[in-house]
């Protein structure tokens, strides 16, 4: 009986280093091989109240969708850590632009909502990753809403 208890806990324990084990660490391209052959983005659900191709404000393309992974759907902020939101921006003529995404690591970067920022090219070509002035100073804006400007999902 004492040993059936022992196996269940050790394999709980098992099970959730595996989860956890499952999403990259702060590395750009680790991530992009996350987001679309592991867990591929282009299947999640878009930002709830944000749904299909929207306009969008500079410096981001004219046009853009965003989707979330299921840990970035919980309402409310702050995001809990392995949340991700992605934005793809594209031209005005729907040609892919940029991918832009917010990934929260736990303890990655506390002075700023602990999200990881990476911007790609169309085909993954890592731009920018980590902590970017840029991105941070204007989403900083938005820090009581957890850096994300698009709504107050
Ligand atoms: C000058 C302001 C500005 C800068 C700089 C900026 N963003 Fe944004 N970002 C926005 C705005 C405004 C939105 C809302 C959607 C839209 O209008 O395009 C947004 C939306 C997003 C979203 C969708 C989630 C959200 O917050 O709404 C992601 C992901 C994102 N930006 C990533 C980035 C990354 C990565 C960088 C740096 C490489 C960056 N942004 C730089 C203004 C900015």
């Amino acid at each position: 009986m004492r040993i059936w208890i022992v196996c269940a806990v050790l394999l709980a324990g098992i099970t959730a280093f595996a989860q956890a084990g499952d999403m990259p660490g702060p590395d750009a391209e680790a991530l992009w091989t996350y987001i679309t052959k592991t867990d591929p983005y282009c299947k999640w659900e878009y930002w709830p109240d944000h749904q299909g191709m929207q306009p969008g404000r500079s410096p981001h393309g004219p046009m853009h969708e965003i989707r979330v992974n299921h840990t970035a759907m919980v309402k409310g902020h702050p995001k809990q850590a392995g949340a991700i939101v992605i934005k793809d921006n594209f031209s005005k003529e729907k040609k892919l632009l940029a991918v832009t995404v917010m990934y929260k690591i736990q303890d990655y970067n506390p002075m700023a909502g602990d999200w990881f920022w990476v911007k790609y090219g169309p085909d993954g070509t890592v731009l920018k990753a980590g902590k970017p002035k840029g991105c941070i100073a204007c989403h900083g804006s938005r820090a009581d809403m957890d850096y994300i400007m698009v709504s107050d999902h």
